[in-house]
């Protein structure tokens, strides 16, 4: 008989931010009107991309030189320039990757079998599916804690590492997806001086670190790594419109302090190496875009939308004890906690439609409490949120978006979504 196919962890691998939108369009269907709000992307949101950088993207397009190869790590202008805006970074430290799935996949598989690696929970899906599938086991993580600001619980943290030894590396998302928390300096040293005292390295996912919304916030890996081993994680498609661009790359630190570090990075640039190299396109025209002027304005005023928005979604909802909101410190979600027990065993909202009721409850039986609301409210109101238990979470909480441009539709959508969690709780 033929070996099974599928390997053991192949259930790991999932998105529910997409598969959402599969159901969404099954929805849709029946006549109901699809309010995405579901993934940041601001240019599907109606944010249109500003003229000085399509004018930076077609000047590009109009080089032969974009059509090329690049090398493996990266166009040397544009390491270069990263490297000059870090503290103890040089320019042969950072590669260049099409994607973060794309590092993200790199730095896991790359990792020796038994090398395991402990992040926080709830965590962003990307890492803990890579790190299961890497692993072929149970996931190792330290709480963020909800009632403290999501903070990590660093007592935790550092019995875990203690005892066991297989851990190899912290994770840190700083600003963390999917609590929209910015952990504080002090916080972040205790963590590199666990990573330090037993010999671990840690990778900070930071893709969004020009996003936080007081720059007094903003602490970067290069800024506190001090000797530890250590990988900071960018990417150009959250802080530009432009996630269509699968643009991201690594900054490694300490290569030289570690020789059995710096061997497992050769690894990760070594299968880089089989695939010659990332899209020209987007690492040429970065150094161009960030330096411009009209960037900084630009990112200022995005910020400043995104903080009415999470000033406004947090108004709205605030009050209602059947939900916890924290108010994001950072652009652009909103996450709503349900306060379960405040809920009857099997809530449900009303649906008009008899044929679009029969799918959808077709479609959530045995489902979570959080899923059910999602599943729930987008058949009822049309709005498409994330379930997050599935961020390999304990709680029962959704996430929307703060990327609404229409001001009064975006009030009316919380009001919406305030009105359902009411009807759930009757
Ligand atoms: C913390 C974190 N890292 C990496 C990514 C990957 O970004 P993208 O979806 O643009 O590939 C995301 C996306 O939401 C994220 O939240």
């Amino acid at each position: 008989m033929r070996k099974n196919l599928v390997w053991a962890w192949a259930r790991e691998l999932k998105y529910e931010i997409r598969e959402i939108v599969e159901l969404a369009n099954q929805i849709k269907s029946y006549w109901v009107n699809i309010t995405w709000e579901n993934i940041w992307d601001p240019v599907a949101k109606g944010e249109s991309i500003p003229e000085w950088m399509k004018k930076i993207v077609i000047e590009a397009c109009e080089k032969d030189s974009t059509y090329w190869y690049c090398p493996t790590k990266w166009l040397e202008t544009a390491r270069e320039f990263i490297a000059n805006r870090r503290k103890n970074l040089s320019k042969d430290d950072i590669i260049f990757f099409n994607w973060l799935w794309d590092a993200i996949n790199k730095i896991y598989t790359n990792l020796s079998f038994d090398a395991r690696v402990i992040w926080p929970n709830p965590a962003y899906s990307t890492h803990s599916s890579a790190e299961a599938n890497h692993a072929w086991s149970e996931h190792i993580t330290y709480s963020l804690d909800p009632n403290n600001w999501w903070n990590p619980d660093l007592e935790e943290l550092e019995n875990k590492v203690k005892y066991n030894p297989n851990i190899a590396w912290i994770l840190v998302v700083n600003p963390d997806n999917p609590t929209w928390a910015v952990f504080k300096k002090e916080v972040l040293e205790k963590i590199i001086d666990i990573a330090r005292r037993y010999s671990l390295f840690v990778v900070f996912d930071e893709i969004y670190e020009k996003l936080v919304y007081n720059i007094e916030d903003r602490v970067i890996l290069s800024d506190i790594i001090w000797e530890v081993p250590g990988i900071s994680m960018k990417w150009a498609s959250k802080d530009l419109p432009w996630p269509g661009a699968r643009c991201g790359w690594i900054e490694i630190y300490n290569a030289d302090k570690d020789a059995n570090f710096r061997e497992y990075v050769k690894s990760i640039l070594n299968s880089k190496m089989l695939e010659v190299c990332s899209t020209t396109l987007p690492q040429a025209v970065l150094p161009t875009i960030y330096s411009s002027p009209e960037y900084e304005k630009y990112r200022l005023q995005r910020i400043e939308k995104y903080k009415t928005r999470a000033k406004l979604a947090t108004e709205i909802l605030w009050d209602l004890d059947l939900i916890s909101v924290v108010e994001p410190k950072w652009a652009f979600y909103l996450s709503i906690t349900f306060n379960t027990e405040k809920f009857p065993s099997s809530p449900s909202l009303a649906i008009e439609n008899k044929d679009l009721k029969e799918f959808i409850e077709w479609k959530m039986s045995g489902l979570r409490f959080d899923k059910r609301f999602c599943y729930y409210l987008l058949a009822s109101t049309g709005i498409c949120s994330v379930p997050l238990s599935w961020f390999n979470s304990h709680y029962n909480w959704f996430r929307i978006t703060l990327l609404e441009e229409n001001l009064d539709k975006y009030k009316s959508i919380l009001q919406t979504i305030r009105e359902a969690i009411i009807e759930f709780s009757k």
